[in-house]
């Protein structure tokens, strides 16, 4: 007889995979925002880089492109990514001096958020170590730490442009080192790393026996003459996989779609490229009616150039955000030479800074103002935190304003 006794009830645990696993950008502070938007107040948000929601819209013909393919959009597709796709990403990887890799070498994902969490779950094994920057862009960190790697964070430093330091790189190497990353250009601090350093660390790459990941998904958003190198372009005999993607240059960020593309020594990591593959084909493909977008993006001129030039957009609201910050007693900050951000330093003394997630609470509350903590992106002390430069001059006065005003009197 079936027994129908009801069973006291379990708490639902989350599993323990993610004990270690941490996002705080979408944490406390955004959730005390959600809560005054539901009680009527209207928040300024300078908190992700979304594009679109400050009117930073795509070009119509990538719009196009995907009405014109929904019809074959509605199957599933191959689960590396559409041919034409793949073809237009090489050409594009070609163009930009990568080595040794061919089309097959190329994954599209949902985003590159899909391919970070896939390329970490594909490589570390429990304990396995990976090199990654502090401060960085978090989904990495969380990334290694579901994939029951440690992530050892690395400093870039802020006296020197934010560039990586290499000495320190070379301290946190063990020999569960597994791979390293690179974020240039780099969220959150808006650095563009010169030649000299990324060759510095593909040294260390060759050395140390380590595979590297470049995330260059801001590679086209540059100010002030600055140029971007791919660190694929700079030798054959490591393996690196790149990173890209529709969500930023192309101001695509809601369509999710972004790739991965393995270049240099392959045949070391032909076992590794098995489970990258295993793991695409179990998610059957990534959405299909973005694929359709990227040759439509990649094999033309696109407007980003447009919005970074002096005088536009990109480019004078990064003048101003960087302007009015440093003009606010208690903060500094160094001029982004690329991307959508600003990385800007409190002075912790003047203000009583002992926890800066409080600080960025306290801001949302009195100035319904949202800003994210610099410890969100795993930087080491509570003094920095992170500003969007998207939204046009007069909201960035507004943002400033209400900033100045919160921090004149401000103590913890
Ligand atoms: C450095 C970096 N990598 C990856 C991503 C995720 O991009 P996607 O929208 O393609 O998932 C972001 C998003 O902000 C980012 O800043």
């Amino acid at each position: 007889m079936v027994n129908r006794m009801i069973q006291p009830k379990k708490n639902i645990d989350k599993s323990r995979k993610l004990r270690h696993v941490c996002y705080d950008i979408r944490g406390p502070v955004l959730e005390k925002a959600n809560t005054l938007i539901a009680a009527g107040h209207d928040i300024l948000k300078l908190n992700i880089g979304n594009p679109a929601p400050f009117g930073l819209y795509a070009e119509t013909r990538l719009k196009q492109a995907l009405i014109d393919q929904l019809d074959a959009a509605q199957g599933y597709g191959e689960s590396k990514g559409l041919f034409a796709a793949r073809q237009a990403i090489h050409a594009h990887n070609m163009n930009h001096g990568f080595k040794n890799t061919s089309v097959d070498d190329i994954i599209i994902g949902n985003g590159v958020s899909e391919l970070i969490v896939m390329a970490m779950q594909a490589l570390l094994d429990d304990g396995d170590e990976m090199l990654i920057p502090m401060p960085d862009y978090p989904l990495w960190t969380a990334a290694t730490h579901l994939a029951g790697g440690l992530a050892r964070h690395y400093l870039c430093d802020e006296h020197n442009d934010w560039r990586p330091n290499l000495a320190d790189i070379e301290s946190k190497i063990s020999k569960k080192t597994k791979g390293i990353l690179v974020i240039n250009p780099n969220n959150p601090t808006g650095s563009v790393y010169d030649k000299d350093t990324l060759v510095a660390i593909t040294e260390l790459a060759r050395k140390h026996n380590l595979i590297i990941f470049a995330d260059e998904i801001y590679d086209k958003i540059l100010y002030d003459g600055a140029t971007h190198l791919s660190i694929a372009s700079l030798q054959d005999d490591l393996t690196v996989i790149t990173f890209n993607g529709l969500s930023k240059s192309y101001r695509l960020a809601g369509f999710r779609a972004g790739w991965l593309t393995i270049s240099g020594d392959k045949a070391r990591a032909t076992d590794y490229i098995v489970g990258l593959n295993m793991l695409a084909s179990m998610r059957l493909c990534a959405n299909m009616q973005a694929q359709f977008v990227i040759a439509e993006a990649l094999n033309h001129d696109h407007s980003i150039y447009q919005l970074t030039a002096p005088g536009n957009r990109l480019h004078e609201q990064r003048n101003v955000a960087y302007e009015r910050l440093n003009q606010i007693p208690g903060i500094t900050c160094t001029k982004p030479r690329g991307a959508i951000y600003l990385f800007a330093q409190l002075d912790t003394q003047r203000f009583n800074i002992q926890n800066d997630e409080q600080l960025m609470l306290d801001l949302v509350t009195q100035q319904k103002l949202l800003l994210v903590q610099g410890t969100a992106f795993n930087w080491h002390l509570p003094d920095h935190f992170r500003l969007v430069f998207l939204p046009s001059v007069p909201v960035l006065h507004d943002a400033m304003d209400r900033l100045t005003d919160f921090l004149k009197d401000y103590r913890q």
